[in-house]
């Protein structure tokens, strides 16, 4: 598995999105469940703090000042291990006792982060054996951060002990409200260690999987290349070893990784929850499209999501790629949209926290560019509008010295105030304006898009085209299914499908048996199921199934692949039929040509030995409809062909908006709250055809009213427009 630093796995998704301009809100009017209580009481509204890198005489004059803005709370120490225990055993936690203080003096809570991520010289001098080995087999140097193996006891005993004390020092400080495990679990150069300790852990996380060295012999086909195993101790790790890996082995592997991961934020956990009762637990990470860890798992028993957020950097990396763009560039709003979307979907609909956005120039060797004025505003609201409760800005000040002097805070290197700091003031006024009544209240959405991690995985291991990508076709398709990246739900196969009118589903390579059975009852009980090519090719055990493509689901698809392959120099076109009738699409690279038994035909290939088979079908099963789209359908044919597909199945709009404005609701109760977002600098002209009260001014609009460029309004829906929608929209 190829490392994942941040600039990597931004590179992938991004070029994947391509641009999709059509109109496409969603609106419905059924109330949702409140919020759950286990989010904290007040509203987080922070900012990333550094006492450790600050010096005392200066932490006063930022507690007041960071109290000024209207912060309510700042996350701190998740870095500081070296002050807090110099000596192996030897803990010093005055100096974090008067920062706390300090900050608490003004009204401002704290956050303390536990800090695994990086640990001190003295631990990696006495226990070399922490630090993680690479993908190549090389062991990793300390020096950076995020080095350190996730089996080694010795790595676990250290980093609980030090967590362990921090609970107990601080379990009843006033001011301390919650805590960060770690720092982005998910994001280093090498998010997969290989070194023997994980080779013993991976033995024994197999000997419990699978019971027998017979059942695992024969899950992953080990007579082949004369692997049979006799003994769980030869098990390899995939290491490079002169020819690919066994895919069973493989993905078993990254299920272990992200296991180790989990379990050993679990550990702290534990502690956390026994020592510190009062206080919630969460931890952060970047989320979709970076897959490395199953962050279903891993924010399974946290009391709330929380992510880290950077849309500016993208911009430094589309340039990198060639294709410079702009910060409003689309793609970055609807990547960023997704990563959200995923966040308030892990615990099912809860709302999430950013602990970090951006608040300036970022960037390690280089700077992204200074956001434009209303942007980081924008981005603020635009975590809101897809579910955050609450917001932290990276960081408080610049830091003058380290890896990240180019990353800027909210105060400059010379402590002046940074160009976002006064918008950041406004935003923070204005989101406690909001209150916890809207930060707080579930986010409307009638579709999902499934990411499943075991899918995303395998296909990394055997692409089938070195270009297929899991991650980019997720990206693409959240794009796609709605320009306005409204009302989608980012789900697995294990949440309940029940709920959504249409659930689209792109490579759904590797199919276990419950997804198999979920989306077989979905369809049945009326829903709509939208999947492409490469459906359900490989069981659990990265087999590849023996019966007809696509296996178990043949009946509920309606078809059978007849052929299906790569295209690389070869063109490959697709008429559209019936329901999707409109221009020739073109096919990207892949095709899966189908035979439609039951199904009704919506696309045909154009060219070669292909041409006039179906592309495309649409079966009805049960109450429900089941489409498979066989062609790897580029911008803007499957932007339509998604699109036409919600709409058919009942997604409502609440009104249209044009291409570039995000348009969002969240609802609690009978109350209902639009948010739209213009992503662009030019402003735009939004016609709201009924009542509504603009939560800024009060007032009431209605008819064509300007969104200035970067801007936002926050309508809420009154009595009488939800009534009018009702009467138009029939449920
Ligand atoms: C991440 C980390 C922070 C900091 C910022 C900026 O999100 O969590 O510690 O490194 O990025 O790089
Ligand atoms: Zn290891």
């Amino acid at each position: 598995m190829p490392g994942t630093n941040r600039r990597e796995f931004l590179t992938g998704s991004l070029a994947s999105l391509g641009a999709v301009g059509i109109r496409y809100p969603t609106w419905a009017l059924s109330t949702a469940p409140v919020a759950s209580n286990s989010s904290p009481d007040q509203l987080l509204l922070g900012v990333d703090y550094y006492p450790d890198q600050t010096p005392e005489a200066l932490w006063e004059e930022d507690a007041r000042m960071i109290a000024e803005v209207g912060f309510t709370n700042v996350r701190i120490a998740e870095f500081a291990w070296a002050l807090m225990e110099p000596v192996e055993g030897k803990f010093e936690f005055d100096w974090l006792h008067r920062a706390v203080q300090t900050l608490h003096k003004h009204n401002i809570s704290v956050i303390l982060g536990t800090p695994s991520a990086a640990p001190p010289p003295w631990l990696t001098v006495h226990y070399p054996e922490v630090v993680e080995v690479n993908a190549q087999g090389m062991r990793l140097r300390p020096g950076g951060r995020r080095f350190t193996c996730p089996t080694n006891q010795t790595y676990r005993r250290l980093s609980l002990a030090i967590a362990s004390e921090m609970a107990r020092t601080f379990a009843e400080t006033p001011g301390v409200i919650g805590w960060q495990i770690d720092n982005e679990l998910t994001l280093g150069s090498s998010p997969r260690c290989y070194c023997n300790f994980c080779q013993a852990g991976f033995q024994a996380w197999l000997h419990t999987k699978y019971g027998s060295l017979e059942n695992l012999n024969r899950s992953w086909g080990t007579v082949f290349w004369s692997q049979t195993y006799t003994d769980f101790s030869q098990v390899p790790v995939p290491l490079p070893s002169g020819a690919d890996a066994n895919p069973g082995l493989a993905l078993d592997y990254d299920r272990y990784q992200s296991y180790a991961n989990s379990s050993f934020l679990e550990e702290q956990l534990t502690v956390l929850r026994k020592l510190c009762p009062k206080h919630f637990v969460t931890t952060n990470n970047v989320g979709l499209p970076l897959d490395t860890i199953d962050m279903r798992s891993l924010y399974g028993k946290l009391d709330f999501v929380a992510f880290d957020n950077y849309p500016g950097f993208f911009d430094m990396i589309l340039h990198q790629q060639g294709k410079p763009g702009s910060l409003m560039s689309d793609v970055i709003p609807a990547t960023v949209a997704l990563g959200h979307d995923f966040a308030r979907s892990i615990h099912g609909n809860k709302p999430f926290m950013i602990m970090e956005e951006q608040s300036g120039k970022a960037g390690q060797s280089t700077f992204s560019p200074q956001p434009e004025k209303g942007q980081v505003r924008l981005w603020t609201y635009q975590a809101v509008a897809h579910g955050a409760m609450g917001v932290n800005y990276f960081r408080w000040d610049t830091a003058t010295f380290g890896a990240e002097e180019y990353w800027h805070g909210m105060l400059n290197h010379d402590r002046s105030k940074s160009p976002a700091f006064e918008e950041i003031r406004q935003t923070v006024k204005e989101l406690k304006a909001l209150g916890p009544e809207v930060l707080k209240s579930p986010y409307l959405a009638e579709m999902a898009l499934v990411f499943d991690y075991d899918c995303s995985w395998a296909v990394k291991i055997q692409p089938g085209h070195y270009a297929l990508s899991y991650t980019d076709q997720v990206t693409a398709w959240y794009g796609a299914i709605s320009p306005s990246r409204s009302g989608i739900d980012v789900i697995g196969f294990g949440d309940d499908f029940g709920k959504y009118k249409i659930v689209f589903a792109p490579v759904v390579y590797v199919l276990s048996d419950a997804a198999a059975a979920r989306i077989r009852s979905f369809v049945q009980n009326g829903g709509v199921f939208v999947t492409n090519f490469r459906l359900a090719v490989k069981n659990e055990s990265s087999q590849i199934v023996q019966t007809p493509l696509p296996g178990p689901l043949r009946d509920v698809m309606g078809v059978t692949v007849a052929e299906y392959g790569p295209i690389y120099s070869g063109k490959q076109g697709v008429k559209f039929s019936s329901v999707l009738s409109g221009p020739d699409g073109e096919c990207g690279i892949w095709a899966d040509v189908l035979q439609a038994s039951r199904a009704e035909v919506l696309g045909t290939y154009t060219s070669g030995s292909s041409a006039g088979r179906p592309a495309g079908t649409m079966n009805s099963f049960g109450q429900g409809k089941a489409i498979y789209i066989g062609a790897d359908l580029t911008p803007p044919s499957l932007s339509r062909v998604l699109q036409k597909l919600a709409e058919s199945a009942g997604v409502k709009r609440p009104f249209e908006v044009p291409a570039g404005v995000d348009l969002t609701v969240r609802m609690a109760g009978d109350k209902q709250w639009i948010f739209l977002l213009n992503h662009g600098p030019k402003p735009q002209s939004i016609n709201i055809p009924r009542a509504f009260k603009d939560l800024a001014t009060g007032a009431a609009v209605r008819g064509e009213v300007p969104l200035d460029g970067y801007g936002v309004r926050v309508l809420q829906a009154s009595q009488l427009s939800r009534k009018i929608t009702a009467d138009t929209h029939p449920a």
